[in-house]
């Protein structure tokens, strides 16, 4: 046995089963999912929906390999990604508020919210704070408008909120930073 060989078969023994070629094992959760498509290029959106499920936003890297996978031009894997809100393109902050901007929540005071936060954290909308703590979003109607205006700390859904109590709840989730 060559020392290549000898070496190629001591890596594999080595690996662990279930160890992604990338390096990366969650791109194994949308090797199963392609592999569940039979690698069809019509399954495009519901790919980055389980990539974006998995590694939290899409990264360039992360539509590459899509677009190889379905045999498809990265250029157009991008532009429908792009062409979707719900596609996400910046890693998440380690917390995220999302403040509902509908007309419920507007009228009575999203704005307000919004810019407290941006402002207390440096963090424009849509974006990360620059030390990754926090993510700050707007969102449609959230579908309940008796509870205008609406917050979403980390996955919570916060009623009747102001500038002030959200920036308490946000400081107490982030660690009473900002
Ligand atoms: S407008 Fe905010 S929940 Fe409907």
């Amino acid at each position: 046995m060559s020392d290549t060989t000898t070496r190629r078969v001591v890596e594999a023994s080595n690996r662990q089963q279930g160890d992604h070629p990338s390096g990366d094992n969650r791109f194994e959760l949308v090797d199963k999912h392609l592999k569940r498509a039979r690698y069809e290029q019509d399954q495009l959106i519901e790919t980055l929906h389980v990539a974006q499920d998995v590694f939290g936003y899409l990264s360039e890297d992360i539509l590459i390999y899509v677009a190889r996978a379905l045999r498809l031009p990265p250029s157009m894997v991008y532009g429908v990604a792009t062409f979707y809100h719900l596609f996400t393109f910046e890693p998440p902050g380690d917390h995220s508020c999302t403040v509902c901007t509908g007309t419920a929540c507007f009228v009575k005071g999203a704005d307000a919210i919004v810019q407290g936060v941006s402002d207390a954290y440096s963090v424009p909308t849509g974006e990360t704070s620059a030390d990754g703590s926090l993510t700050l979003k707007t969102a449609r109607c959230l579908g309940s408008c008796g509870l205008a205006p609406v917050v979403v700390l980390d996955g919570s859904v916060l009623s009747h909120q102001n500038a002030e109590s959200t920036l308490e709840l946000v400081g107490t989730a982030v660690g009473g930073e900002g």
